[in-house]
């Protein structure tokens, strides 16, 4: 399936001559990110932290050290209640790291795959709010600053 996808992104990147199958994987992710999720964390991410919309840059890469931190960035309820598939949304939650928070990620990132999301994204969290305020314990042990984060603000530690 992923095999057949690549050559036949390959096989129309031939056709028009130009762009490399990784940069068609790229745009397609890149133009689900702006129909799933600008709408709130904007075209560059930055997000709107007054509404409770956190800033991934500098930022959103870091949680891929730890793996509960991979894990919440797929049951995250804007990324696993979205309409994209769970291939769509590797691709777009690779896209969001590489793009946003680059520094940030293990120099080994492996990327997320259709079945790691597909294992993780339904089991939703009942609240959301204390699970990102350990990740953000841990992180800060490990040296890494989260970008703010008031959603919940009422209930912070
Ligand atoms: C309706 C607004 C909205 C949409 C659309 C939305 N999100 Fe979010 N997102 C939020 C809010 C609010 C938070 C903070 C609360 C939380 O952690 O879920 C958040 C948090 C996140 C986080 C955690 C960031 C951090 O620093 O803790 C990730 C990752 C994320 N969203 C990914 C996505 C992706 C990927 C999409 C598109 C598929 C998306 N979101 C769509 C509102 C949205």
């Amino acid at each position: 399936m992923a095999t057949a996808l690549v050559l036949l992104l390959a096989g129309q990147a031939a056709a028009q001559g130009d762009t490399a199958p990784t940069d068609r994987l790229r745009q397609a992710a890149r133009a689900d990110y702006v129909l799933q999720c600008a709408g709130c964390h904007r075209g560059d991410g930055r997000g709107s932290n007054p509404h409770g919309i956190p800033d991934f840059r500098q930022s959103v890469g870091a949680f891929v050290h730890l793996p509960a931190g991979r894990e919440y960035l797929v049951r995250v309820p804007g990324a696993a209640h979205s309409q994209l598939s769970h291939a769509e949304l590797a691709d777009v939650l690779n896209w969001v790291l590489t793009e946003f928070s680059p520094a940030q990620l293990p120099a080994d990132f492996v990327p997320y795959d259709e079945a790691e999301v597909a294992a993780a994204r339904p089991r939703r969290y009942d609240d959301v709010v204390p699970v990102r305020h350990e990740l953000a314990k841990a992180l800060a042990a490990m040296g890494f600053t989260l970008s703010d984060y008031s959603y919940g603000n009422d209930r912070k530690p």
